[in-house]
């Protein structure tokens, strides 16, 4: 059974010039995780941050700080990210490095591990993983960049990640990254997610971000009501 909707703020999209200020600004905003996509320009098209960032905005806050590794060889920096600060490390199951080995490193440095998988790889691929990582993440776009289109033909395979879990009883949480707003972020939660990562469509507000993260929770949960509101008819 999902839990209630979390919203997770991804910075790739906030003000790089004032990382801090920005990570400061999503706190106050209540959100209640920031989302670092670490990017090696080899997995993902893309250059983005190192643990060298991530250890410079991490004084902004006490929020849990998930690193969302999209890199070809997590294995080689797990530690590193651990050892400036993530709470919470992510990798992806297309890599080369063998999943068990990186969820290992990952313990081993003290942190909590993570998995995601790309829009066209399949649910079973993540399956042998299910029991031995504390959050799944499914990937709305093509991981790369912020501000992307969600792709909706993603949920049934989320619902199913989301049937699984629930079958084998599992405490992990599901996350939903890309491409997540006011008008996707209730599917995203209805099929199954729990996290949810928000970039552009929070840091394109300027100032205080607390209606817009209320906005994005009450959509979330709209769903919820709903579905309640459909069982008592
Ligand atoms: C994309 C990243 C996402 C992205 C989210 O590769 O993993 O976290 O920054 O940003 P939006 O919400 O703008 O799609
Ligand atoms: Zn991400």
């Amino acid at each position: 059974m999902r839990g209630d909707p979390q919203i997770s703020a991804s910075i790739l999209n906030a003000d790089f010039g004032q990382l801090g200020d920005e990570v400061r600004r999503a706190d106050r905003g209540g959100v209640d995780s920031i989302h670092l996509d670490v990017m090696d320009g080899h997995f993902v098209d893309n250059l983005t941050m190192g643990p060298v960032i991530v250890e410079a905005v991490r004084s902004a806050t006490s929020l849990p700080f998930h690193a969302h590794l999209m890199i070809d060889n997590p294995l080689a920096y797990a530690e590193r990210f651990a050892d400036a600060g993530s709470d919470l490390i992510v990798f992806h199951v297309e890599v080369e490095d063998d999943p068990g080995e990186v969820i290992a490193a990952i313990e081993r440095a003290g942190r909590r591990p993570g998995i995601a998988l790309n829009p066209d790889t399949p649910a079973e691929a993540v399956h042998p993983w299910l029991e031995a990582v504390d959050l799944l993440l499914v990937m709305t776009v093509h991981p790369g960049w912020g501000g992307q289109a969600f792709m909706v033909e993603v949920m049934p395979k989320l619902r199913a990640l989301r049937d699984e879990v629930d079958r084998r009883g599992l405490p992990l949480q599901i996350g939903v990254d890309g491409g997540v707003n006011l008008e996707t972020i209730g599917g995203a939660h209805d099929a199954g997610g729990e996290v949810l990562v928000v970039g552009s469509a929070l840091y394109r507000t300027d100032g205080d971000l607390a209606p817009t993260v209320a906005g994005l929770r009450a959509a979330a949960r709209a769903r919820d009501l709903a579905g309640l509101d459909a069982e008592r008819t």
